[in-house]
């Protein structure tokens, strides 16, 4: 397997753009912070963007940003969306950095369980290690957690398999590797958009006001007719790998 920069192959983004697309709904693609500082991000931490090739067909990807983070629950940013913000906004201020924050990371839908998605953080921590990220830090978004819109996130960061294994196969990869759960990263993205928005983006009707369970959301989508407007609030969970300290 080859592992290159996105940005060194402009040419895979189509194959990218198939590949992985579909692995989030729809709905997350319409954050205001992430559409606000998601070109910088790319721009200002190229090396921390990757795809995992083999014999030149994407198997993966992932990026991640450089942060500075004192390694206290409080400094933690305000997950995914505080994340992204807190990277640029110190990358423009000159800030050091210390952390790697894993943003996103997505198989290719054939190549799923072969344990690649761990294969793509490792190769993102080396390429931290070389910048001197010493902490490791990602927002997850748990993949079982759309089935259980109705529980809180730290209800469902306590459940356990009966062999004593975390319940959700995404947080598994991650504590598997050795990581630990910090713990929730309240509103990590939250998404805002007219109830015609909404009704695009989920195509389901929003008939009256209220809470709704939509497909891949992890939490319940309120919707305000009066108001014309419907708020998902995402939490995350605060993940932590092993320090390279
Ligand atoms: C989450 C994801 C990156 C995991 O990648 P992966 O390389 O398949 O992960 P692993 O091989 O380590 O598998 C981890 C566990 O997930 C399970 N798994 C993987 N794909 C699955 C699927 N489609 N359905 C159910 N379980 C799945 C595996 O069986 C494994 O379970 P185990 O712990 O019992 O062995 C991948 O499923 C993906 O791209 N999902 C969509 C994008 C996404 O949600 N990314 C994470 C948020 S940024």
């Amino acid at each position: 397997m080859e592992v290159v920069t996105g940005i060194e192959r402009p040419d895979l983004e189509a194959e990218c753009r198939e590949a992985f697309r579909g692995n989030w709904p729809e709905f997350v693609f319409h954050d205001a912070i992430t559409k606000k500082y998601i070109d910088r991000t790319h721009l200002y931490f190229p090396r921390l963007d990757i795809l995992l090739l083999d014999q030149g067909r994407v198997l993966a990807g992932g990026w991640g940003v450089a942060l500075s983070w004192d390694g206290s629950l409080t400094d933690l940013p305000e997950g995914y969306d505080g994340a992204l913000e807190r990277a640029v906004e110190g990358h423009e201020a000159g800030q050091s950095v210390n952390t790697l924050c894993l943003m996103a990371i997505a198989v290719s839908s054939e190549q799923k369980r072969r344990g690649l998605a761990a294969a793509v953080i490792t190769a993102l921590r080396e390429r931290g290690a070389e910048q001197q990220l010493v902490n490791v830090i990602a927002p997850v978004r748990p993949t079982l957690k759309p089935q259980y819109p109705l529980a809180t996130m730290e209800r469902f960061a306590s459940w356990r398999r009966l062999d004593g294994q975390h319940l959700d196969p995404w947080v598994r990869t991650h504590l598997r590797m050795g990581a630990k759960i910090l713990g929730t990263a309240a509103r990590s993205q939250v998404i805002r958009g007219s109830v015609a928005d909404w009704e695009q983006w989920t195509g389901m009707a929003f008939p009256d006001s209220g809470e709704y369970v939509v497909p891949g959301a992890l939490g319940l989508v309120h919707i305000d007719r009066d108001a014309d407007q419907g708020v998902y609030e995402e939490d995350n969970l605060w993940i932590q790998h092993i320090s390279l300290e």
